[in-house]
């Protein structure tokens, strides 16, 4: 059974305390009620459009920032709800207008949507401030979407609400359910072990992505909707609604019809995004077992909002913070199943005293009134607090000589064994090299060995791709090896599981120690311990240090040279150095 829980929590306009609907108020008004040759301009040209003034006059301008693109498969749906979000801002009393933005979706676009995060992040922000836009609707899911366009209107602090585009439905092949990503390496490493023949692979191609929507593993996507509306940018129940069902529909309806009046109230994205509300967000990746991709989002996202964070705050909440979500990659259970069991706010109720519940939202809504009542509908899903999949978050935070910056793990979807190891390294340089080396019959690799990728961080691959989860060497997958520990300054995909030590900092590109480790060097992880140690001689560092040269730029030109001269470290987010904070005062003039 499936209860819609999107429509009675959330307020609308008749229910909310009534803001003052002075159309003065409206900053669209300064484009389109001055008596001027600009005033005229602006509005002939949407009268040429087919617009008339019952249309746009003295009601609020509200802008459906839309991420469709034929080539971001997660967002196939976004044409057809563009449409339902119109129609509800219609029935709301305000004036629609679709803007599309540019879309990253994460499984055509190389080398990586991460180098792009910040670019799109600087569009929305751009097109917000330029255009006469009084709030606005932002449709992304697919995993860097979320975060950039969060990101955008932070910084731009127009009044915003997002809509994510909700999970896939869940895939079957023959009798076994599968998840997207998370069962792609776990049946490409069968078909390396040569256990599985070619028929059943296809067979797996053609079933395993069933429906628009974003991968329903508890992967980048579903966790960076699961932090909007934890903050408090989305509906309640948005998260985790899959994409095809006409709930969704009916949510891009409400959404429409929310942003409408949040415009008239003009509630805005620095009045959500707080010190709390981010405390909300880390204790929502750790009880959920989010992807590590979101330590390095919310970092983003606090920068834009002036809210100090650092990593070690990840690991303080995630050490207070039980995991009660059962969901793959760490667990057993896919998104539609999160959904059917009552969702985010069921499992938030759970989690109770510690949430700032106070916090605002776009519904009108505190958090606590929100997520109050949630009915938890299946406890395997959702684990009470006594009986938790596991009583520390998800994700830790290491330091040491190897990360004096830190780096993190997802020690949840980690092998037990390994939690505390030593062993000798086996470096790459980079991905080419690993890709040519990992299944070198001379390889000398062994089950104890520490797989290190270097060059894979923001400025050294670059972008920071999600190369993190190595692939184990076929002559070990052959011996039955499944997981092994592998550090990198890469991150890595949601929907991956393994020992991974990843987003280590500073990068090996801009000198981190990372760059310095030889083969057969002693590499020790104690992720109880919150350590990561390099056992080398000082000396014999410091005559590395000497002789290492600093890698030629990656970019001569264009955007890529401007991302290279201002990507900030993992540790701060990767977000440009010259976009920190908001920028709400920098309103165009219009003459
Ligand atoms: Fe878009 Fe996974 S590929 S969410």
């Amino acid at each position: 059974m499936s209860t819609e829980r999107t429509s009675a929590a959330a307020p609308n306009a008749s229910s909310a305390a009534q803001p003052d609907r002075d159309p003065a108020r409206l900053r669209s008004q300064r484009w389109f009620a001055p008596d001027s040759l600009r005033g005229f301009g602006h509005r002939s040209r949407l009268k040429g459009m087919g617009v008339d003034d019952v249309d746009f006059r003295d009601r609020p301008v509200v802008a459906i920032l839309n991420t469709w693109s034929d080539l971001n498969t997660c967002h196939s749906h976004f044409r057809n709800r563009a449409d339902e979000v119109r129609r509800g801002i219609l029935q709301a009393g305000g004036f629609p207008v679709e803007v599309p933005v540019m879309s990253l979706g994460e499984m055509m676009m190389k080398p990586t949507t991460m180098l792009y995060r910040n670019l799109l992040a600087m569009e929305v922000e751009e097109v917000l401030r330029c255009h006469p836009i009084d709030a606005a609707v932002l449709m992304g899911g697919c995993d860097k979407t979320v975060p950039a366009m969060l990101m955008g209107a932070i910084s731009a602090d127009i009044p915003s609400i997002f809509l994510p585009a909700g999970p896939m439905l869940k895939a079957r092949w023959r009798d076994v359910t599968l998840g997207s990503g998370s069962d792609v390496w776990k049946y490409w490493d069968e078909r390396n072990a040569g256990n599985l023949c070619d028929g059943d692979w296809n067979a797996i191609e053609n079933c395993i992505a069933r429906s628009a929507g974003t991968c329903m593993t508890m992967g980048t996507a579903s966790t960076m909707a699961c932090v909007a509306e934890a903050i408090g940018f989305t509906l309640p129940g948005a998260a985790c609604t899959p994409a095809v069902l006409a709930e969704h529909s009916r949510l891009a309806v409400r959404t429409g019809r929310r942003a409408v009046d949040l415009a008239w109230e003009d509630l805005r994205p620095a009045q959500l995004v707080t010190a709390e509300s981010l405390d909300n967000a880390i204790r929502t990746d750790m009880t959920i077992g989010g992807s590590t991709n979101a330590i390095v989002h919310l970092l983003a996202i606090a920068g834009r909002a002036g809210v100090p964070l650092t990593l070690d705050r990840f690991d303080e909440l995630s050490q207070s913070t039980p995991m009660l979500g059962d969901l793959r990659p760490s667990g057993r259970f896919l998104m539609e199943d999160f959904y059917n069991a009552g969702g985010l706010a069921a499992l938030l109720s759970q989690l109770g005293d510690l949430l700032n519940l106070d916090c605002p939202t776009v519904s009108g809504q505190t958090l606590g009134q929100q997520i109050e009542g949630a009915e938890v509908i299946d406890a395997e899903v959702i684990r009470p607090r006594d009986n938790p999949v596991s009583p520390a978050g998800g994700t830790c935070v290491l330091r040491g000589n190897l990360a004096p910056e830190g780096c993190v793990i997802k020690s949840v979807a980690a092998d037990p064994g390994l939690m505390q190891h030593r062993g000798p390294a086996i470096v790459f340089d980079d991905y080419a090299q690993m890709k040519k080396r990992i299944d070198d019959p001379d390889l000398p690799v062994t089950a104890d060995s520490v797989l290190i990728l270097r060059s894979a961080g923001a400025l050294g691959a670059p972008g920071m791709p999600e190369w993190g989860m190595l692939p184990i060497p076929k002559k070990l997958l052959q011996q039955g090896v499944r997981d092994m520990v592998r550090i990198s300054d890469a991150r890595m995909s949601g929907t991956s599981y393994g020992t991974c030590v990843l987003h280590v900092s500073p990068e090996s590109f801009s000198g981190g120690p990372l760059a310095l480790v030889e083969d057969g060097d002693e590499i020790e992880i104690n992720i109880p311990e919150r350590t990561i140690h390099w056992h080398v001689d000082q000396a014999e560092a410091a005559r590395r240090r000497e002789c290492w040269v600093q890698p030629a730029p990656k970019f001569s030109r264009g955007y890529g040279q401007m991302y290279s001269a201002h990507v900030q470290g993992a540790h701060q987010g990767c977000d440009f150095d010259f976009l920190a904070g908001r920028s709400p005062d920098q309103e165009p003039d219009i003459f």
